[in-house]
């Protein structure tokens, strides 16, 4: 029997900066699906990527003064890029595609060309309203407050000469697409779909741009590149061989089994994608599931709002199976979500390490201390269960069925509410069956601790096979302190009681979820953050130089001498101020206050050779006056101004002229 194909796609996301903890939600839910694909036995094709193309990257790469193909290639294949991301969060893609990659380009000329042939592509003249940073075209009904409806940023009047794709004839065939299958879910966002974008009128789709070059060329007419969607949404079959020679695989697994995407690119994915398929003559794809998004304080999620969002440093702070855990469990997955450091560790410590964490630790220690390591032989079975034997025994066996149903249903919070239901039953089913009491009288409770010790252990395996696709790494370690043999970490054997072998060898290892000290790791984290952000600053930086001029005279009225320092002292009270007692060549000693107590101690000063403006009007500071001005040179390094006082040669008299 053939085995059964399952496709399943990650939008591919822009690089045109760093990634952050929302797009790490969609890909690592993605991940868990197709895991939990791989699980039951599919075949699955898991493709994710990076969109590269657009007017965004092509202005970003010109701020940072390199090609757009430098540009993102930094993004996707440097440190700390996109694709070590996934490496570090665990991501099992079976592909990766870039849509500057040659093969991606070829066949998206192809495309376009295809659909200007059979007439569904025609030249005309674009006026609309333009956001620049979404890349987005809308109409004037679609504006919010005159505003951009996604990001709410101003959009701009454009026209030029484009080509359009016939999207209003296909809109009949849209409809009763959405209205009359499942294609689209959540169910509400066929509601938006269809009362935002089809009643109105949905209208032909801007798909070329004369107004910038990053783009793949049209073939036909220089000038033109492909507008983005088209380029963007080819990719999940360009990335299986369709018109193309890289990958052999279309025939596979085409028609995808389900699109994941955000929920602001649904209107892309179930109104135009199923479009240009149709236009193309090809099958539709099964499913487009949109999720919600994760806010921060209500907004949408963005790098300066006070939460740490960079998955690099909440997986090193936390775990990478903690943090993907928390995104999966957390949140339900079509809705909306508020996303806060404090609800992350929260969650790590009421699920992670007080519940799962101690039932496996506490589990794994009673079989060594009173069993050695291993329970007997006989232990999976008992004469007289009570009550809580049975309804434990019935939530572990049951639960499988429980999270399938869930998870058919893309509701990954749900099967990890059913899977902690169990875990927390079985934590309880430890303070009914009181194994120390039991252990206190062997001879006589030796084979009912060595069950209820086995119950515990079962429950925990099969839970720990459902949890495998949310946190790979960590089940295999909780399979191996428990003893499971590979046959008992299948998916078959979590629906059937009774898979770990009675005498499995028990060994009480590492703590998997340590409990996490709030204040301590929320202080950590910022640290981190700042970190990273002055990593991520130029070294060096100085202030541009001034603009306007200065005529010699003006300059020449600056009266700058050299000194010598005969005393220094802090300034009581005052962090900055240190009182300078200079030498000016006059015979009349100087005093002038300077704020540079951050970077020089008083008695290093003593004696050095400075340079000075004397004829600056005297003033008071902190109750003493300054009597000029010390010269240094100020720059940044790595976000920190530093200061250092212009010394000079102490062959210098002191009163010589700077000039
Ligand atoms: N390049 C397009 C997708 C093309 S697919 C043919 C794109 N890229 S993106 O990088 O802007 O976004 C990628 C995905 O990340 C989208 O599904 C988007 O919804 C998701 N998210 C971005 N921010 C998010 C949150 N704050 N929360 C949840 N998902 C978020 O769109």
């Amino acid at each position: 029997m053939s085995q059964n194909k399952y496709y399943i796609t990650t939008p591919i996301y822009y690089p045109s900066d760093k990634l952050h903890i929302g797009h790490t939600y969609c890909t690592v839910a993605t991940d868990a699906l197709a895991r939990y694909k791989r699980l039951q036995g599919y075949d699955v094709m898991f493709l994710t990527g990076t969109d590269e193309h657009g007017q965004k990257i092509e202005d970003k790469a010109r701020e940072a003064g390199v090609t757009p193909k430098e540009f993102v290639d930094n993004i996707v294949e440097g440190p700390r890029g996109v694709k070590d991301l996934w490496k570090l969060m665990n991501i099992s893609n079976d592909r990766f595609i870039r849509t500057t990659d040659d093969y991606h380009v070829a066949a998206v000329q192809r495309i376009f060309k295809k659909l200007y042939e059979n007439g569904d592509i025609y030249k005309g003249t674009y006026k609309g309203k333009y956001c620049k940073p979404c890349e987005s075209f809308w109409t004037e009904s679609q504006l919010v407050d005159g505003k951009c409806p996604d990001c709410g940023r101003e959009v701009q009047d454009a026209e030029e000469e484009a080509y359009f794709f016939r999207l209003s004839k296909y809109a009949g065939k849209i409809l009763d697409l959405l209205e009359n299958t499942d294609f689209l879910e959540p169910r509400s966002r066929v509601h938006e779909m269809v009362n935002n974008f089809i009643k109105p009128g949905l209208e032909d789709l801007c798909v070329s741009r004369t107004s910038f070059t990053w783009g793949v060329p049209v073939d036909f007419d220089p000038g033109h590149v492909v507008y983005v969607w088209v380029d963007a949404l080819s990719n999940y079959i360009t990335a299986l061989g369709y018109d193309n020679d890289r990958y052999q695989d279309y025939d596979k697994f085409w028609p995808a089994d389900v699109h994941i995407v955000g929920k602001e690119i649904v209107r892309f994915h179930s109104i135009i994608w199923p479009a240009i398929l149709m236009s193309l003559g090809l099958p539709l794809p099964k499913k487009v599931f949109g999720h919600g998004w994760l806010l921060l304080d209500g907004g949408k999620m963005s790098k300066s709002k006070g939460n740490v969002v960079d998955p690099y440093i909440l997986a090193e702070q936390f775990g990478v199976d903690a943090l993907r855990f928390f995104l999966m469990r957390t949140f339900p997955f079509g809705s909306d979500g508020n996303f806060s450091n404090e609800l992350l560790i929260d969650t790590i410590n009421r699920d992670l390490a007080n519940d799962l964490g101690n039932l496996l630790s506490r589990t794994t220690a009673m079989v060594q201390k009173y069993f050695g390591g291993a329970l007997p032989q006989g232990c999976k079975t008992w004469d007289a269960p009570e009550s809580f034997d049975a309804e434990l025994l019935g939530m572990a066996s049951g639960l499988r069925e429980k999270y399938q149903d869930a998870m058919d249903a893309f509701a990954p919070h749900k099967a990890l509410e059913e899977v902690f239901r169990v875990i927390q039953r079985a934590n309880k089913y430890i303070d009914e069956t009181a194994p120390w009491a039991l252990a206190k009288d062997m001879d006589a409770n030796g084979a009912r601790l060595a069950h209820v010790l086995y119950n515990l252990l079962e429950t925990t395996r099969i839970c720990g096979v459902l949890l495998t696709p949310f946190m790979p790494g960590s089940m295999d370690k909780l399979f191996a302190q428990i003893g499971a043999p590979e046959q008992a970490r299948t998916w078959e054997s979590a629906a059937a009681w009774g898979g770990l072998p009675e005498t499995a060898a028990v060994t009480k290892g590492e703590n998997l979820f340590p409990r996490v000290d709030v204040e301590k790791a929320l202080q950590e984290l910022e640290q981190a953050a700042e970190a990273a952000r002055k990593a991520g600053l130029p070294a060096l930086e100085t202030e541009p130089l001034l603009e306007e001029k200065v005529d010699f005279d003006t300059f020449c009225k600056s009266d700058l001498r050299v000194v010598k320092v005969k005393d220094c002292q802090a300034v009581k009270k005052s962090n900055k101020l240190l009182k300078f007692t200079l030498d000016d060549g006059t015979g009349t000693d100087r005093q002038i206050l300077s704020g540079i107590a951050m970077y020089y101690k008083p008695e290093e000063l003593v004696g050095k050779t400075l340079a000075a403006i004397v004829n600056l009007p005297a003033r008071k500071m902190m109750g003493q006056e300054s009597q000029g001005m010390l010269l240094s040179a100020v720059h940044t390094e790595k976000g920190e101004e530093r200061l250092n006082l212009i010394m000079l040669d102490d062959k210098i008299p002191a009163g010589a002229k700077l000039c």
